[in-house]
């Protein structure tokens, strides 16, 4: 029985039944039949959640970019690896093959280490979906050193937070980017956020948009002259499997976003097994993911997990909806795609449209759709079924977290049948339960509760970096050894999974996941407003939107409410980013408030979600009477 491809559903099934038998046994097989490692581990597992502490292929030697380029160079070098579609489709697709993925990467990987970059190293890379993204994260694999992307929609404060939290040394970004029909000035973002950051020595500024930009003397350098004059070949770092590979931030319900550590081995192994049969990918597919390099969805199944198959994987430096809302079916086409991947919140928006735009394409290369990032809806499970699938590509519903680094619940196309809404099975290695609040875990089928993972899987976050107690606060403190996902889950009559969303403050807007406090906090620095809660609301293209109640400090400010409202959400977009803007603003006298002082978010939900018919008790309510005047007021 092959453990490294999934073909039947019997099979998922004995494979399955082993993987949590015999974790150890399981894994490495996988790992070493498919890999190529410099040493051979001493242990597989080694792991104690209530340390945390979590060791996978302990005292193994790899560089995970040898496993992803150089091992295809004989076998598929002159294959394409990147296949590059820019933001206008007048521009020409470029196919990067895994030669030149090599060449590409060693002279990255040598230009970092002129300028100072060491193993261990943190450098930070905000840049648009331009193949130096793919290449610069790899070449930063390729010499030790740590990467952490940075979304390039995130404002200057967002990135500013984020290069000091990692104390990166150089930062990686490009002359701006084009987005649709605009473009961005991402360098000078860069230089606002530099104001505040004393770590970074260096600037390296990839020329994409031709735009005139400063360039700060000492410390930035166009990209492109350097990389001309160095060497194409770069000896790979040997690194121990446990080593850092990135630091990638997610967002928390309080405080600092919370950079996620991954390390090198597991994740590898664990990304490799997942895009293989979560996607089914045969050797001459083309497969697309959507997402981009700047979420866990971009690391892990754009660049790692496809380039390890020996994928080809495309990059799309656009939007769905420029030059017009055919453009995702337009590349379908044109690349004969057979993969593709993308957020119910895109599957949402493009239903809207005339069916025209996609029925105008020829989309018979399509194997498997896939779904990642928030619960899709039934209405838009059926769309992308019916229209883009025509009925005869399995849709997966892949469930997974920025902390679990890999797909984690999803079926396998072609051997779990599908349900709408279900993220379905759990794959090889992953043993989830669900928990009831009081800790104790629900067994049996066609239950609810909240998600866990009851043992841990090669690519599990191994730390918050710089805040290991945060870590063991956030993930393994709620239930006695287990990891807590956050989530809430329903288990149906024959064992499948349905997410039902986050049991905490997080709220999932467009598939980026906002927490609440961090925008209250930006919304509290307006000089007029006294307090502020946040909370989500159902909206049928983002899934979630935001609605804000906010107390103002004078009650009688006599202002323009819709200036406000302008200003509010301006000091969201330049402390977080256009992403956590509020859709409605409410400005309220008070919020309902527990005896303890603590705000019952609960009630403001029903009232963002227009459900006011039973608000529950509110007679324990400190204010009570203030909660007909929101219901009156409701926007
Ligand atoms: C949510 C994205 C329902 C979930 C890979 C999770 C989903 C959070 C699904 C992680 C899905 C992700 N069905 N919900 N298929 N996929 N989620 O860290 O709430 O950006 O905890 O990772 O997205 O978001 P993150």
């Amino acid at each position: 029985m092959s453990n490294y491809h999934i073909k039947h559903l019997e099979e998922y099934y004995g494979v399955y039944r082993k993987s949590i038998q015999k974790p150890e046994v399981f894994w490495e097989e996988v790992a070493e039949e498919h890999f190529l490692w410099r040493k051979r581990w001493d242990k597989v597992l080694s792991w104690d959640f209530n340390k945390p502490e979590i060791k996978w292929f302990e005292g193994a030697k790899l560089n995970i970019t040898e496993n992803c380029i150089d091992r295809h160079l004989t076998v598929r070098g002159d294959k394409t690896a990147i296949l590059f579609e820019p933001n206008s489709p007048d521009e020409p697709a470029q196919h990067i093959t895994y030669k030149e993925l090599h060449e590409r990467v060693n002279r990255f990987a040598n230009v970092l280490k002129q300028e100072g970059i060491q193993k261990g190293d943190r450098v930070c890379i905000y840049l648009p979906m331009i193949p130096e993204l793919a290449i610069s994260v790899l070449a930063c694999a390729r010499i030790g050193a740590v990467h952490s992307v940075v979304f390039a929609g995130f404002s200057s404060t967002a990135l500013s937070t984020r290069i000091n939290d990692c104390e990166a040394k150089m930062v990686l970004t490009s002359d701006g980017s084009y987005r649709g029909a605009k473009t961005i000035d991402l360098k000078g973002i860069v230089d606002e956020a530099l104001e505040d950051c004393s770590c970074v020595d260096t600037v390296l500024v990839a020329k994409r948009i031709q735009s005139d930009i400063q360039m700060k003397d000492g410390r930035d350098k166009w990209l492109q002259p350097l990389l001309d004059v160095a060497s194409d070949q770069c000896e790979a770092e040997i690194m121990d499997a446990e080593d850092p590979l990135f630091i990638l931030y997610t967002s928390g319900s309080t405080g600092m976003p919370k950079g996620m550590l991954h390390t090198t081995g597991g994740y590898m192994v664990y990304t490799a097994y997942t895009f293989k049969n979560v996607f089914q990918y045969d050797e001459n597919d083309v497969y697309w993911c959507t997402a981009d390099i700047g979420w866990i969805t971009g690391h892990s199944y754009i660049v790692y997990g496809p380039l390890a198959n020996g994928a080809t994987t495309v990059m799309f430096e656009g939007v769905p909806s420029y030059p017009d809302m055919g453009r995702f079916w337009e590349i379908v086409e044109k690349h004969k795609v057979n993969q593709f991947y993308t957020a119910p919140t895109a599957i949402r928006a493009l239903a809207k449209e005339n069916l025209d735009f996609v029925e105008k394409y020829d989309l018979s290369s399509l194997k498997v759709l896939g779904s990642v990032g928030e619960p899709i809806n039934e209405e838009a499970w059926h769309w992308y079924n019916d229209n883009v699938g025509k009925k005869k590509s399995p849709i997966v519903d892949t469930w997974w977290q920025t902390e679990t680094g890999g797909i984690m619940i999803s079926p396998i196309p072609f051997a779990t049948p599908t349900k709408p809404t279900y993220a379905t099975l759990p794959l090889p290695g992953i043993n989830p339960s669900l928990m009831d609040e009081n800790g104790i875990e629900i067994k049996g089928n066609q239950v609810d509760g909240r998600l866990c993972i009851k043992a841990p899987w090669p690519s599990i976050a191994r730390s918050i970096w710089g805040n290991h107690q945060r870590y063991k606060d956030t993930y393994f403190s709620a239930y006695d050894n287990m990891y807590f996902t956050g989530d809430g889950a329903l288990r149906d009559e024959v064992g499948y999974y349905r997410i039902t969303g986050r049991v905490d403050d997080v709220i999932i807007v467009s598939g980026h996941n906002l927490g609440t406090a961090p925008i209250e906090d930006a919304v509290n620095e307006h000089q007029a407003v006294a307090e502020s809660a946040i909370v989500g609301f159902p909206h049928d293209i983002k899934g979630n939107a935001l609605y804000g109640y906010v107390i103002l400090k004078e009650t009688g400010e006599t202002r323009n409410q819709d200036n406000l409202r302008k200003e509010i959400n301006q000091i969201i977009t330049e402390h977080i980013g256009p992403i956590a803007k509020l859709d409605k603003i409410q400005f309220t006298s008070g919020l309902p408030k527990t005896r303890s002082g603590k705000i019952m978010r609960r009630i403001l939900r029903k009232i963002a979600g227009k459900d006011t018919s039973n608000l529950g008790d509110t007679s324990t309510l400190l204010n009570p009477e203030v909660v007909q005047e929101i219901i009156d007021n409701a926007l």
